[in-house]
């Protein structure tokens, strides 16, 4: 079937989806929801058999809807309506939650029901709710919707006569009213629920030593305490603050300038002139799990293998993150372990280097330069072990540089559900380094390394696996993958061959080195990118202030929209006339 995504934006929901569709021998291509004449147009122009929207801010124009099935993937259960659907879940603890698969009409959320999936909550961010149970939830409702469409006869029902154990309703638009946090009055417990509810967006509005900010990425202290309100201590980026019965560390906060756009940070970084009085709260390495506390890096280790740990907030890695993590690195290197897995973050593995900590700094360039060369430092670090076989265990996405920082290893194994978007070109035709021109060809062979850079789509881990650029995927939750991964390290580490292994490893890595050293490879890439942050071309800053700043796009790239690809190629008479529009830089309303 050919299938067309009216989206937003091709978050990390639609670019799943669109794997998966894609696996499944289907045709898609995608538009994003701009404005209704656009999308009109879209439909006209790709003649789909079906319309998904994994992921809209606005009603379906009619002129659509009334005359093509659109399933509309919304985030909540059966009979559940309104804006704030996970935000209000999440507040009100629900024990279990879901998604609905519903088709548009003229009343928004209310259409018939293709299909749903329930899924057990857990006590984490809506982003990292939204990024796992919600998207394989999704996953598994817009396949089947698909597959009772395609088979025909299927009269989905309205959502009042689906009988389930957890019924919907409507609810209205989450404010900051109700997202307010009573420092005083409010229980540990609460306060991350609050946090939780409203991230990565909105934020909840809060004041810290007397700035306006939105606060994120919450995480709770089991030892410090404080009187309620007070910040009681700090640690590299984030900072604790006292509740009325412990503490809890925020991680992230957005400055709330009057009249001003603005982004998230490092709560330390934001909050630096006020901090002065506020004490370190430094934490050794193997601080187990036990321990709830901020940690941003962390080490275990267990039967011979060594597990680091690396969860930066949205996967972004600054130059100072770069440079613990590979300090951290290199003190593991020297234990008696004969495999280091390298483990990223649950939600993401790494998406390369800190866009927003490099628009925050005075020269952009210069930032650029210090985070890329803190990740090359790091992919060198990886590479050049020579005394344990590495393994990087991708439990969630990871882009750019993150992918690249991943090949650094030995063996790649992933989770089934994550989606790899190994190319730099999305933001501004960036080069890239991280050695990467010494690691791709070296998994993926020449040719088929260059169509995955150019071709900036995503891959899911199956197609990662068939291009060369994993080892291995496997099914399950994030649970079932680390039982699997352990029991894969553990069987490296005890392998009777292990020392023909490493040696294997060594002349492997004496013989490129040989005939290339790592240092020209990191040498012409950053050549590239000097031309990239400090050349007359300044696609990549504009690109990165569209990023970070959250620029509603104004079209929809080539490489997405495949029906406005075909009209250029087709060379039709109304070709210039699409392709122009296609490409034009229409306002977009502004996004809810
Ligand atoms: N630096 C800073 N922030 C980053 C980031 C980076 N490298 N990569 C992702 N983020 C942030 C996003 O701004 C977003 O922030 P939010 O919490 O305010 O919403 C959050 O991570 C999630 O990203 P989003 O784009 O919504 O997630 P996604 O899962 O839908 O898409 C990517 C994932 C990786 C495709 C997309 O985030 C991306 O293109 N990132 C940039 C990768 C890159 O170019 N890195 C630099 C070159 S090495």
């Amino acid at each position: 079937m050919r299938i067309l995504f009216l989206t937003h934006s091709f978050n990390s929901l639609t670019q799943r989806l669109y794997v998966e569709i894609i696996r499944q021998g289907h045709d898609v291509s995608i538009e994003f929801d701009i404005n209704d004449d656009v999308a009109v147009e879209a439909v006209r122009l790709y003649r789909p058999d079906l319309i998904v929207a994994p992921y809209l801010r606005r009603a379906i124009p009619a002129a659509i809807w009334q005359h093509h099935v659109c399933l509309v993937v919304h985030p909540g259960i059966v009979g559940d309506r309104g804006p704030s659907v996970l935000d209000w879940a999440i507040l009100n603890g629900k024990a279990e939650w879901g998604v609905t698969v519903l088709q548009a009409n003229a009343e928004m959320d209310a259409g018939p029901v293709w299909a749903s999936v329930n899924f057990p909550m857990r006590p984490a961010r809506k982003s990292s709710l939204y990024r796992n149970e919600v998207t394989e939830a999704a996953v598994t409702a817009v396949l089947q919707a698909i597959g009772r469409f395609e088979a025909g006869g299927f009269v989905p029902p309205p959502a009042d006569e689906i009988r389930s154990h957890v019924n919907g309703k409507w609810q209205p638009l989450m404010t900051q009213s109700d997202r307010r946090i009573d420092w005083q009055a409010d229980d540990t417990r609460t306060v991350l629920q609050k946090i939780h509810a409203a991230d990565g967006f909105p934020g909840v509005e809060d004041e810290i030593f007397g700035m306006a900010c939105h606060l994120y990425d919450a995480c709770a202290d089991d030892r410090l305490r404080g009187a309620p309100g007070e910040i009681v201590a700090r640690r590299h980026g984030a900072i604790c603050r006292a509740t009325r019965d412990g503490a809890v560390w925020i991680g992230h906060v957005k400055q709330i300038v009057p009249g001003e756009k603005s982004f998230k940070l490092p709560a330390s970084l934001v909050l630096r002139d006020k901090l002065g009085g506020v004490p370190e709260a430094p934490l050794p390495l193997d601080v187990g799990p036990e321990r709830q506390t901020y940690r941003d890096i962390g080490y275990r280790e267990k039967r011979g293998v060594g597990y680091l740990h690396f969860d930066f907030y949205n996967g972004a890695m600054n130059a100072d993150q770069c440079r613990r993590l590979r300090e951290a690195y290199l003190e593991i290197r020297q234990r008696p372990t004969r495999v280091i897995v390298l483990m990223g973050g649950p939600d993401f593995w790494s998406n390369g280097i800190h866009l927003n900590s490099i628009e925050a700094a005075d020269s952009a360039a210069d930032e650029s330069w210090r985070n890329i060369n803190a990740m090359d430092d790091l992919a060198q670090a990886i590479i050049t072990t020579d005394s344990q076989l590495t393994i990087a265990a991708l439990r969630g996405n990871t882009a750019a540089g993150g992918v690249f920082l991943a090949l650094a290893a030995d063996r790649l194994y992933a989770r089934a559900g994550v989606v790899l978007n190994p190319h730099y070109k999305n933001m501004g035709n960036l080069y890239g380094s991280e050695y990467w021109t010494y690691l791709l060809p070296r998994r993926a062979g020449m040719a088929r390394g260059r169509e995955i850079m150019s071709n900036r789509l995503p891959l899911g881990a199956a197609e990662a696996k068939q291009a060369g650029l994993i080892d291995d995927c496997f099914d399950g939750n994030a649970d079932e993958f680390m039982a699997r991964i352990e029991s894969e390290a553990e069987a490296l580490a005890r392998d009777p061959d292990f020392t023909t292994l490493i040696d294997a490893k060594c002349k492997q890595r004496a013989a490129d080195e040989s005939a290339k050293p790592l240092e020209t490879y990191r040498a012409e890439e950053l050549e590239h990118m000097k031309l990239n942050f400090y050349g007359f071309d300044p696609s990549y800053h504009v690109a990165r202030y569209n990023f970070v700043f959250k620029v509603p796009h104004s079209w929809t790239p080539l490489h997405l929209a495949r029906h406005r690809q075909r009209i250029r190629n087709t060379g039709r008479s109304d070709a210039p006339a699409l392709t122009a529009l296609s490409e034009a830089r229409t306002p977009a309303p502004a996004a809810g």
